[in-house]
């Protein structure tokens, strides 16, 4: 998939991200063919750039399976926005409606437990937190069913994953929303979230209360002590709440803000594994990264064999996919294109990750979409097929 500025979309691409409004209806759903009219009504929305699967509408393959149904997404986006909202407006926090749609959430993923995550950088939300709390939701349950926990305790880690920042809603909006650093006063004021959402959660009604109100209030703890609130360390903190600090940290990374890109997942992956080192289990982090792609299918990947796109990410193996070479390493094309199992190759076979703004000049100029590749084996090892992308 590639990430298309506005101007360059065509009518017939096939979208492969969606867009939300605040309340959690969807502008645009992932997977959609887009018309002309679709396309200016993005450019009035003042979206600048839409991820598509391929650059021709005619090979345009659909975006992989998501780990919830997008229905359920939205309707969790929605009812969360209104959870904060009524705490905000009234003081009464009522978890009723999020109980309700953690158990469609937790069937989901349940029924999905082979897909490997591989879409959480393509959201676009113009509010941040409400999408942020279902991702959590989704990654920290994930993980949970790596970990073999019971259904009761999943039901927890969703709905933990949806509250954790529910002490947001005293933060002032203006520093929520703030473009650039917090000063120190901001920050500390932002650093009170934990301890906030923990108190409201503490005083629910449920039989999870407690176990809610340790995952909001220790979700920024780090293992080596040095998060906050309470400088925890080590089996102090606990295993939810390591599990929902993975979970927000990679959302985080990997979700665009105002004041900072969307990172791809392999600059996720690096950062939490090596520039945050005692801040993660890292047991737990590894169990994470078997089941989120660390190079997502559709991932173009500058190799030692030349240019390939990742054709398929298995679990428990994400750094080694299977790949489809279909240039050499002077960015000609190559007359067959071929399969290559990482696993089976050098560790050092893989040496960058094409971006974004290199990849559209690489297909134009060698007037060739490697997306077309995802269609199936026997129709890239007999012929290459190339694509008319004169309309750039
Ligand atoms: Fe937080």
């Amino acid at each position: 998939m590639i990430n298309l500025p506005i101007k360059k979309l065509r009518p017939g691409m096939v979208t492969a991200q969606s867009i939300y409004n605040t309340k959690g209806a969807s502008y645009l759903t992932r997977g959609t063919a887009v018309s002309e009219q679709y396309i200016s009504r993005l450019k009035k929305l003042g979206v600048t750039s839409l991820a598509v699967t391929s650059l021709n509408p005619a090979f345009a393959p659909s975006p992989p399976d998501d780990i919830i149904g997008e229905r359920t997404r939205i309707k969790a986006i929605h009812k969360v926005y209104d959870t904060f909202h009524e705490l905000e407006a009234t003081g009464e926090l009522n978890i009723e409606p999020l109980s309700a749609i953690s158990e469609t959430m937790l069937d989901d993923i349940l029924s999905n437990q082979n897909n490997l995550v591989q879409l959480t950088d393509l959201r676009r939300h113009d509010d941040y937190t409400f999408s942020h709390s279902v991702n959590v939701a989704v990654l920290a349950t994930m993980l949970g069913t790596l970990c073999r926990y019971s259904k009761s305790d999943l039901l927890t880690l969703v709905l933990g994953g949806l509250l954790h920042d529910i002490g947001k809603v005293n933060v002032p909006a203006t520093i929520l929303t703030k473009r650039g650093r917090l000063t120190q006063s901001e920050f500390s004021l932002m650093k009170m979230h934990p301890a906030l959402g923990e108190e409201k959660l503490l005083n629910l009604s449920v039989p999870s209360a407690k176990l809610l109100a340790i995952i909001a209030g220790q979700h920024h703890e780090h293992l080596n002590g040095q998060g906050y609130p309470r400088h925890l360390m080590g089996d102090s903190i606990h295993r939810f709440a390591r599990i929902v600090a993975i979970a927000d940290v990679y959302d985080a990374l990997t979700s665009q803000r105002s004041y900072k890109p969307a990172y791809k997942p392999h600059i996720a992956y690096r950062i939490m594994n090596r520039c945050s080192v005692g801040q993660f289990d890292l047991d737990l982090l590894n169990l994470f990264f078997n089941n989120v792609a660390i190079y997502p299918t559709g991932t173009v990947l500058k190799t030692t064999l030349g240019y390939a796109i990742v054709r398929e990410s298995e679990f428990g193996r994400t750094l080694t996919p299977k790949i489809c070479v279909f240039a050499d390493p002077e960015q000609k094309l190559v007359p067959h294109p071929f399969d290559v199992d990482l696993q089976y190759c050098p560790s050092d076979t893989v040496q960058t990750v094409v971006e974004d703004l290199e990849l559209l000049p690489l297909c134009y100029r060698l007037k060739f979409d490697p997306a077309q590749l995802l269609d199936g084996i026997r129709h890239c090892t007999e012929q290459t097929v190339t694509v008319d992308v004169s309309a750039s």
